[in-house]
């Protein structure tokens, strides 16, 4: 073994043992750099007569590069071992949960319109939205409330200083209805849409909050007729309320954007001050409801020869006062973490139908 091959034994020998890339380093400029043992191998090669340094300088080039290669090889693999233990020391262990306690409650708002979404996406609706800053058109009169109509006296408008591009001021919108008119205007029937969202009245007292919300439903198809509203909304309170037998009524109404409307009554007892749902001799009004007047389909550029629908509203503070025995209106808007540790919902259970609504 020539004393060239000893050498390079020596230098991939200690490139091997080195066991991080501190010390690979070490060796590196140690035995590779510019005062290593092998730049000095190299510059004795001046000093040799022609011949040999010709020979020597093709083993040590040989040599040269296996230890490169050597280097290189060892590098890597250093490299990549430090990459796993930063991964294995910057794991998050995911399968851990999250303790219950420590998640805050969900409002009950949240928890109705989940709830309610999880109901009729059962009967094949779609969530829509729209803005709680609307135009005059929208929110009355694409829904035939024109100007001067009594019910816009009824709505308690907040209106803005801003206007629309008609030139009559944005509103605060009174009614998650409005959402009817933009789905209508920019979707094909058939539609089977439910429009969640917060609403607006200069109105406050015991019963009334400027904010509130409601939830509008609405299905417009070729065939829709006054039986669907009935069996889908009978279906509905069943299962919101969690009572399969719990009595239903509809009574005739009005509302300009349906004819004819209805509102429809869950049976209840009041005894001794107490309200209980279900049973009883006595009705309590949950939701409006009617056939989507032709003009209002008009308006919002479907053929009311060709389609008819059904909608309703509803409000969420009510169902979720009269579901979970809440008794003050005010109280879901007062910040009360008391109130929300327990008239809140765990965060952990998502209502869906089939595994339940409630718990
Ligand atoms: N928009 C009505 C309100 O705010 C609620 C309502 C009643 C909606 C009847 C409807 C309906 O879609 O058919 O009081």
């Amino acid at each position: 073994m020539s004393n060239y091959t000893a050498l390079k034994t020596a230098i991939i020998t200690a490139i091997q043992a080195a066991n991080d890339l501190g010390s690979l380093e070490q060796v590196r400029v140690a035995e590779l750099g510019k005062k290593g043992k092998l730049a000095e191998v190299m510059s004795s090669l001046g000093k040799m007569a022609p011949d040999e340094r010709k020979a020597v300088g093709a083993e040590l080039n040989v040599i040269k590069s296996e230890i490169n290669e050597a280097f290189a090889a060892r590098k890597a693999a250093l490299e990549q071992e430090a990459l796993a233990q930063k991964l294995a020391a910057e794991k998050i262990d995911i399968t851990l949960s999250p303790r219950p306690e420590n998640m805050g409650r969900v409002h009950p708002i949240p928890q109705v319109i989940d709830e309610v979404i999880a109901i009729f996406a059962n009967q094949g609706f779609v969530v829509a939205e729209g803005p709680d800053v609307d135009t005059d058109w929208h929110n009355f009169t694409a829904l035939n409330i024109p100007e001067s109509h009594p019910a816009r006296q009824m709505h308690d408008t907040f209106y803005l200083k801003a206007l629309d591009d008609k030139g009559a001021p944005l509103l605060l919108r009174t009614h998650t209805s409005t959402v009817q008119s933009r789905v209508m205007l920019n979707q094909k029937p058939p539609l089977r849409v439910l429009a969640p969202g917060r609403t607006f009245r200069s109105d406050s007292d015991q019963t009334h909050t400027p904010m509130f919300h409601q939830i509008e439903g609405f299905v417009v198809d070729k065939t829709t007729h006054f039986g669907h509203l009935k069996g889908c909304l009978i279906d509905f309170v069943r299962a919101f309320f969690e009572m399969p037998d719990v009595p239903v009524r509809f009574r005739p109404s009005f509302f300009p954007f349906t004819e004819p409307s209805a509102e429809m009554d869950i049976g209840c007892s009041r005894k001794d001050g107490g309200l209980k749902i279900g049973a009883g001799d006595s009705w309590l009004e949950i939701l409006g409801c009617g056939m989507i007047h032709p003009a209002v389909l008009k308006n919002c550029g479907i053929d009311p020869n060709e389609y008819q629908g059904f909608a309703f509203g509803m409000g969420v503070e009510r169902l979720a006062m009269l579901k979970y025995g809440i008794p003050d209106l005010r109280s879901f808007f007062g910040g009360d973490t008391r109130w929300l540790n327990h008239y809140g919902f765990s965060a952990h259970d998502v209502p869906s139908v089939p595994t339940g609504l409630s718990r």
